[in-house]
């Protein structure tokens, strides 16, 4: 997946995790939208700090400690770059759910009151529901689920006539990790922002896949995980807009995020130092940075969506001729434009877990279960779902040998 031309050997041998052997079989990493792998500049850029100069950031004065400092704004501003912001903009966060439950305790928490409304979609990640869930209760909001089309896109018309002057907040997902799919975020911002809401965007699964523009996007929040887009776990990024940071109060207090301590008040530094209170994840922001630079080396996002998307196609051709699969990802193949990177679908056969295990058998990674949406499983009458998800370095091959390793098992009962 080179910028001029797709070498998917080339692009593998990146990572060096893809030349494992499981149950003597060569790793097929399908689970990509729970986490992707990381190239070997990641791991290394991480390696160097905790060989050579591992410190803590923004407190000791030598040299060690100056690097660390350094290198951790830099990862700020590689990193707020990649999504187009200001690096004063976003803060380091443990992952994408962090960044969400920091939204909703530092801003929601002090600026929504009773029966006001947060929208969010059916398809929504628990983490982009819980904490909404869980505000509204103590606060007696009302929360608005918003259907979705067959695309696993929010249905426009509903959420245009769910959006009033009492709606706050709308927190929706780019593109969902179980329907796939691609929200109009855009358009979505500039709706709720003709009603005065403010707009979070969970960019966890498009990420690693299309640009992320936050300056085209409008949103006023935007957060993701590192672990998604070939980066460490451990740390995540917040993005918040100047017109939201000024509504925020700290929720985390201690050391690094404040100017002064006194008995009586103590003042506390602003966005983003204020808000990454104690010893935060030097090596992780070390490490996504390593990430985001080798993105911008390694791959061409148009070209990595047309390649994801053939993957895609090629899996839901296979497997729509397995009798008893019934596909819960969008098919692509009905959308011109469309991009997609992972499929899911059920069998009348078996159990998504016990596919999931006859496929570890042959050394093939898939996930199995409700994807943590549960909701939406709920609403399509299912417990569990069996879901392949693809990135650059996953191969036709790979596609062809899963779906002959299901049609053996599915066929069988
Ligand atoms: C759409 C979406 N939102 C939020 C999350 C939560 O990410 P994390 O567990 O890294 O905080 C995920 C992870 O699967 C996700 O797919």
């Amino acid at each position: 997946m080179s910028k001029n031309n797709i070498n998917i050997q080339k692009f593998r041998s990146f990572f060096p995790i893809l030349k494992t052997k499981i149950n003597n079989y060569p790793l097929v990493y399908f689970d990509n939208a729970a986490t992707a792998q990381v190239p070997y500049q990641v791991i290394e850029a991480m390696n160097d700090y905790y060989a050579h100069y591992k410190s803590n950031v923004g407190r000791g004065i030598y040299t060690f400690a100056e690097r660390t400092t350094a290198e951790y704004e830099r990862a700020r501003l590689e990193i707020a770059k990649f999504i187009g912001v200001d690096p004063q903009n976003i803060v380091f966060t443990s992952g994408a759910t962090d960044s969400i439950n920091l939204v909703a305790k530092s801003w929601a928490a002090y600026n929504l009151q009773r029966s006001d409304e947060i929208i969010i979609s059916a398809v929504e990640h628990h983490s982009n529901f819980l904490p909404w869930q869980e505000l509204a209760s103590k606060l007696n909001l009302t929360l608005k689920i918003i259907p979705v089309t067959k695309q696993g896109n929010v249905d426009l018309d509903q959420f245009k006539a769910q959006l009033t002057s009492k709606t706050k907040l709308v927190a929706i997902v780019h593109s969902s990790n179980v329907v796939g799919g691609t929200n109009d975020v855009r358009l979505i911002t500039q709706l709720a922002h003709q009603v005065g809401a403010a707009v979070l965007v969970d960019a966890c699964q498009s990420i690693a896949h299309q640009k992320i523009d936050v300056e085209i996007i409008g949103s006023d929040f935007l957060v993701f995980s590192g672990h998604k887009l070939f980066g460490p776990t451990g740390i995540g990024v917040l993005y918040a807009k100047s017109e939201r940071i000024n509504q925020m109060r700290p929720t985390e207090f201690g050391g690094g995020m404040v100017f002064s301590v006194n008995f009586k008040n103590s003042e506390y530094r602003s966005f983003p130092k204020g808000f990454e209170a104690g010893t935060p994840n030097i090596a992780g922001a070390i490490g996504l940075a390593a990430a985001v630079k080798f993105i911008e080396r390694e791959i061409d996002f148009k070209m990595l969506a047309e390649y994801e998307t053939m993957l895609v196609n090629r899996m839901i051709q296979g497997l729509l001729k397995i009798p008893g699969i019934q596909l819960i990802s969008f098919n692509p193949i009905h959308e011109q434009s469309a991009h997609a990177h992972l499929v899911t679908f059920v069998s009348n056969a078996y159990h998504a877990h016990d596919i999931a295990a006859y496929l570890d058998q042959y050394g093939i990674a898939v996930r199995a279960g409700h994807h943590c949406v549960q909701l939406y499983h709920q609403q399509c009458n299912i417990n569990a779902s069996v879901r392949c998800s693809f990135s650059g370095y996953n191969t036709i091959e790979e596609v062809d040998f899963v779906l002959e390793k299901l049609q053996t098992f599915l066929q069988t009962k």
